[in-house]
């Protein structure tokens, strides 16, 4: 090989690299000329062959071959380099002004009714209740009987139970109709004093605008030694103010029947209904939101408890109910049927705990 054929060769591999549109198309210019048997690569190979005398003169020219070539493919890179970041960066683009996908904390939803459930034991935990529970699946004992509902009382079918079938000793279990044998359960279980809630689902066969079958009760239960029906209402009072968060509420106590309680009372609400918007504490609209009065003799003997020493209230709140009245939600069916749109628009964020400090609804 001549001189001359080596600038050939030069141009020809320049040409190439100039030539090469794409990094592929460069890569294949590469291997061609320096890869292991590209054309430089082949031509030192074939330099061991020479005779000494020609070797350096050739392997130095062969050697600037190579080196040209190399920053000519190199450069070449370089340019297509930046050629396709940009037009990755021209047909990529992204819209940053877009709003950001909040993702499942941000997007999901807390139902109003736990919302508002955990507004209440935010409030009665604060007043130094306990929460006590019981299961859904109640016996005719707790859920009536200890209760001071015997067998043939018309309470019974006031109630709507769904029941259990029979079971072989003629004995019938049921969905609970009231959170009210947790005050049962939790007597039997403790000695006074007591002071406890019990938030949880109850049952009634029962289902228009105003009821469903499966719906909501928080229980409240104190026992002591001087509870009295004072005490009741300053509890009662203090939790509708800070549940409705105002600084005053209209309560009206009206005498009513419970056959565990003596004497019962109803408790109604005021308020008013300003367009869409109901304001609690102004107005002559009332909505009935609790039973309640003092336990009966009858249910602290059933639980072995001395009504000669130790004496109490109890309540019973629809959940439901007062997270109507609060949100301004008109209907109870919606609570259950599951309507995202419905959630989205009445649901609260997950981060927004209810906490007295911040401020419940804040
Ligand atoms: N258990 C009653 C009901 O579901 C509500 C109730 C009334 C509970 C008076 C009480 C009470 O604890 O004292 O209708």
């Amino acid at each position: 090989m001549t001189p001359t054929d080596l600038d050939t060769l030069q141009r020809d591999l320049l040409d190439a690299v100039a030539g090469a549109g794409d990094l592929a198309a460069l890569e294949d210019v590469r291997v061609a000329a320096l890869g292991k048997k590209g054309r430089i690569s082949e031509l030192m190979k074939s330099l061991g062959a020479m005779p000494a005398e020609e070797r350096k003169a050739f392997g130095q020219a062969v050697n600037g071959v190579k080196t040209a070539v190399a920053e000519a493919l190199g450069a070449r890179k370089q340019a297509l380099d930046a050629g396709a970041l940009a037009e990755r960066l021209s047909s990529e683009r992204a819209d940053v002004t877009l709003p950001v996908r909040q993702g499942p904390l941000g997007e999901g939803r807390i139902h109003p009714v736990s919302q508002v459930w955990d507004e209440i034991t935010e409030i009665f935990a604060d007043m130094g209740f306990a929460i006590a529970e019981g299961p859904d699946i109640e016996t005719d004992h707790h859920n009536f009987t200890a209760l001071n509902i015997p067998e043939e009382h018309p309470a019974r079918q006031e109630h709507d139970t769904f029941y259990f079938n029979e079971r072989e000793d003629g004995s019938r279990m049921l969905l609970r109709t009231h959170t009210s044998p947790v005050q049962i359960r939790t007597m039997e279980a403790s000695e006074p004093p007591l002071r406890i809630i019990a938030p949880g689902r109850v049952y009634r066969c029962d289902s228009d605008q105003t009821h469903t079958p499966m719906f909501h009760q928080v229980e409240g239960l104190v026992i002591d030694e001087e509870t009295h029906l004072g005490h009741l209402k300053w509890v009662l009072e203090a939790f509708c103010k800070a549940f409705f968060e105002v600084d005053a509420v209209k309560m009206r106590f009206r005498a009513s029947h419970f056959p565990f309680t003596e004497p019962s009372m109803e408790v109604d609400v005021g308020y008013a209904k300003v367009g869409d918007e109901i304001r609690i504490g102004e107005g002559d609209q009332w909505l009935e939101i609790l039973g309640c009065g003092m336990v009966h003799p009858n249910v602290l003997r059933n639980v072995g408890y001395d009504p000669s020493k130790v004496q109490g209230f109890a309540f019973g709140l629809g959940i439901d109910r007062i997270a109507m009245l609060k949100y301004g939600m008109p209907d109870l069916r919606a609570f259950f049927a599951a309507d995202l749109r419905w959630l989205r628009h009445y649901g609260f964020g997950v981060l927004d705990v209810p906490t007295l400090a911040r401020g419940l609804s804040r």
